[in-house]
């Protein structure tokens, strides 16, 4: 982003241009005259008093930043802004204690090269969600569980401008033509931005932050997600490249377990993985990682999750692993099952595994074949497997509730078998308490594991427990 795009993104919208008379862009002491020290004020308006002080400074030192300066540089950045920063309190003859000092100048820095009172969720770890409600109402996950916080903005433009930041730098914008979007912050956390009109509320913004360090298989059975008999039997799956759908409504866990799953790929296999915002960190060796682009402004230039599918399997893959699944994707990736490339895996937005199911059969069609309905459900169900239900429960916690296998087409119907299920006993402090058991029945695939020299212990699947 320019500079000058920057500073005006930065100006307080009620105050001229920067230029050419900087010093009075607000309305500051006359710098001429000596006036008296100007502490804080103690009482009364001291958030106002405070507001205006940053503001103040903050446009004094946008002002007099050099308009070449390179903004990916942060650290001779932050130590200018610093050099400037002293310079505006000492001439103003601004007096503040140390921890003052230290709290306006990092907010001033936040403001100026970061993403302003949402700096400090963002760095926050135990988040994982951060869900802005219009300038007054900030609320963050934590947990699992949504609480409200006390950040706040100034107004609506504040708002604005921290969302320009936001989306500037990918060439996208906000406005009343174009009030939603999607964007990714440069740690890689996922944005949804909403704007009015289309919000009743003020610019809806929603964070979903990115994990630097994924969940593991063991804190997915540490935090009752999973068994480690059926952690084991997944693994036994990916590895005997059984073809698998992670199934589930909005933030249950699906992505997280996808990439789990991705992790028990052996070593020495190529894999394609294709996602809308790249989330997946998978730790082999031999990963390409593709990402599909929206339209730029004009328009033009997009390329969809379908054409990375089509395109991937031109590369050579041994594995195609889809973030998530939408569309007309479903139908390539399918054909990419049912031809040689088995071990894929996707998410599915979905409530159930029947649902997951239909999802599918709606997405083929969306890919515009014109296959009639027993055709493509054939197909799904030569090509999916197993579909592994997640879902977000009543007190927050994510867990896997369904294990279910694919086996085939009775009439029209696809037939499926329930392997594990979600067994709740009760409650107990809030909290869920329940286990994920297995209903007894063998999967119809153990044979391709066998081939595989997998053997798994006939325990795992409830044998012997009745
Ligand atoms: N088993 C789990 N236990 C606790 N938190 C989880 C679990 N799985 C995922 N999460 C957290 O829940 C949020 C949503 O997870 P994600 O995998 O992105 O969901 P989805 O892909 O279904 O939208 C993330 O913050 C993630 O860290
Ligand atoms: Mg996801």
């Amino acid at each position: 982003m320019s500079l000058l795009r920057r500073i005006q993104g930065n100006q307080p919208s009620s105050s001229p241009s920067p230029n050419p008379e900087p010093a009075r862009a607000t309305p500051a002491p006359e710098p001429s005259s000596t006036p008296p020290r100007r502490p804080l004020p103690t009482t009364g308006g001291i958030r106002d008093a405070y507001v205006d002080l940053k503001n103040r400074i903050q446009a004094k030192l946008l002002s007099e930043l050099e308009p070449t300066l390179d903004f990916s540089r942060t650290d001779e950045l932050r130590a200018m802004i610093e050099e400037k920063f002293d310079a505006v309190l000492m001439e103003d003859h601004i007096v503040l204690s140390r921890l003052e000092r230290q709290r306006l100048f990092e907010q001033i820095v936040a403001e100026i090269l970061g993403f302003g009172p949402l700096e400090p969720l963002l760095k926050d770890d135990t988040i994982t969600e951060i869900m802005v409600n219009g300038p007054k109402k900030v609320y963050i996950e934590r947990n699992g569980r949504i609480e409200r916080t006390n950040v706040v903005f100034e107004d609506d433009e504040h708002l604005m401008r921290i969302i320009e930041r936001i989306v500037a730098p990918l060439g996208r914008r906000v406005d009343e033509s174009m009030p939603y979007v999607d964007a990714r912050l440069p740690d890689g956390s996922r944005v949804n931005i909403v704007i009015p009109p289309i919000s009743l509320i003020g610019p809806v913004v929603t964070i979903r932050k990115f994990y630097r360090t994924p969940l593991t298989v063991d804190d997915l059975i540490r935090l009752g997600s999973a068994t480690p008999e059926v952690m084991e039997f997944l693994k036994a799956c990916v590895q005997a490249k059984i073809n698998i759908v992670v199934s589930g409504g909005t933030g249950s866990g699906k992505t997280t377990l996808l990439n789990i799953l991705s992790g028990f790929i052996p070593e020495g296999e190529r894999i394609i993985t294709i996602e809308n915002a790249a989330e997946l960190q998978l730790r082999q060796e031999h990963v390409v990682t593709l990402e599909t682009r929206p339209p730029n402004i004009e328009g033009k230039g997009e390329i969809t999750m379908r054409d990375l599918v089509i395109n991937a399997l031109r590369m050579r893959p041994d594995r195609i692993i889809v973030g998530e699944c939408r569309g007309g994707e479903a139908f390539d990736m399918l054909q990419a099952m049912n031809t040689g490339h088995e071990g894929s895996m996707t998410t599915i937005h979905a409530n159930s595994p029947r649902d997951a199911l239909a999802r599918l059969e709606n997405m083929v069609l969306m890919a515009g074949t014109d296959l009639p309905h027993r055709a493509i459900r054939e197909q799904i169900a030569m090509a999916i497997d197993l579909i592994v239900q997640t879902a977000r429960m009543r007190d927050g916690s994510r867990k896997i509730v369904s294990l279910t296998e694919i086996q085939g087409l009775e009439g029209e119907v696809i037939t499926t078998t329930e392997l594990f299920k979600f067994e709740q006993y009760g409650m107990e402090g809030g909290r869920i308490v329940g286990r994920l058991v297995p209903t007894g029945i063998r999967p119809r695939f153990m044979d391709r594991l066998e081939a595989a020299g997998i053997r798994l212990p006939p325990a795992i699947f409830g044998a012997g427990r009745r």
